[in-house]
């Protein structure tokens, strides 16, 4: 039976969401033999270029087409938009090696999306049945919560960087979705791009100032120059060393929060 845990990356714009994604699925393909899958629901789709992967067609540009096609009174039956959909979503699946990846994408043009949105929800819910683990790589903001597009996530991860700014927004996060009415299992928070000499100054105080607004702290992730270099060069993360201080601290972080072991996950989903 699969596990079928959802965990989305959400934060403040440029907080290290992308990255701290990349790292736990390095993480994930290291220490597990969990079916996983990840998900761009960014729309400005970055994680391809983090993960060294290619993709085709995002799950908007199918859904724009399909869109165009109702429009033009191609497709009559409701059913049938349904089926067109999921069969194009199953295309815009690249189906790896070690995991799947799925691109959200936007959707193109203007009009209303509810069909489309709504079915694309219905669809992803299906998809990840099939996963023991799917990461989510949200975009920035609040919008996929009001929207409600994590309604069916069990981990929130708020990444944070050494700024109030991200600490407000992690704040705010939790909050509208408590307001929007989104159960989480778990919520938690990694600090990311923190150097070395703020962590040991600032780790104590940092959590306690978590769990004053009831959030918790799941481990903080250095200021790294070698993520900065292989982003420059367009080298992919998944391929940094075993005991990269990135890397060590993601495996930590991963543990802490329950994703590495099936026990685990079923923990974490309720089920022992
Ligand atoms: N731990 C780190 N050390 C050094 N640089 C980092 C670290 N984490 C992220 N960065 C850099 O910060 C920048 C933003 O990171 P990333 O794209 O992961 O953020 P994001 O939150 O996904 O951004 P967006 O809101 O645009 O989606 C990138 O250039 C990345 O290389
Ligand atoms: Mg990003």
């Amino acid at each position: 039976m699969r596990q079928k845990l959802v965990v989305s990356v959400s934060g403040k714009g440029g907080v290290g969401k992308t990255t701290i994604t990349t790292l736990l699925l390095r993480t994930l393909l290291h220490h597990t033999k969990h079916q996983l899958l990840v998900v761009d629901a960014d729309p400005v789709m970055n994680l391809p270029a983090m993960l060294g992967i290619s993709i085709e067609m995002s799950v908007g540009e199918a859904a724009s087409q399909l869109r165009d096609d109702i429009d033009a009174g191609s497709i009559p039956a409701a059913s049938s938009k349904q089926d067109r959909l999921e069969g194009e979503v199953y295309e815009a699946l690249v189906e790896g090696d070690k995991f799947d990846f799925l691109a959200m994408g936007r959707t193109e043009g203007e009009g209303c999306y509810c069909f489309v949105n709504r079915v694309l929800t219905q669809i992803l819910d299906t998809i990840t049945a099939n996963y023991d683990v799917t990461l989510l790589d949200m975009d920035a903001g609040l919008e996929h919560l009001s929207r409600r597009t994590d309604r069916n996530v069990d981990v929130l991860i708020i990444v944070i960087d050494p700024s109030k700014m991200s600490f407000d927004a992690a704040v705010r996060i939790k909050e509208l979705a408590k307001e929007v009415h989104i159960e989480f299992k778990r919520i938690w928070v990694i600090a990311n791009r923190f150097p070395d000499s703020l962590i040991k100054e600032t780790a104590a105080s940092l959590e306690k100032r978590l769990n004053n607004e009831g959030l918790e702290l799941a481990g903080i992730v250095p200021a790294d120059d070698q993520i900065v270099e292989y982003n420059l060069k367009g080298k992919s993360l998944l391929k940094l060393d075993d005991n990269h201080p990135a890397v060590v601290a993601v495996d930590a972080i991963a543990k802490r929060i329950g994703l590495l072991s099936e026990e685990q996950l079923l923990e974490l989903l309720g089920r022992t």
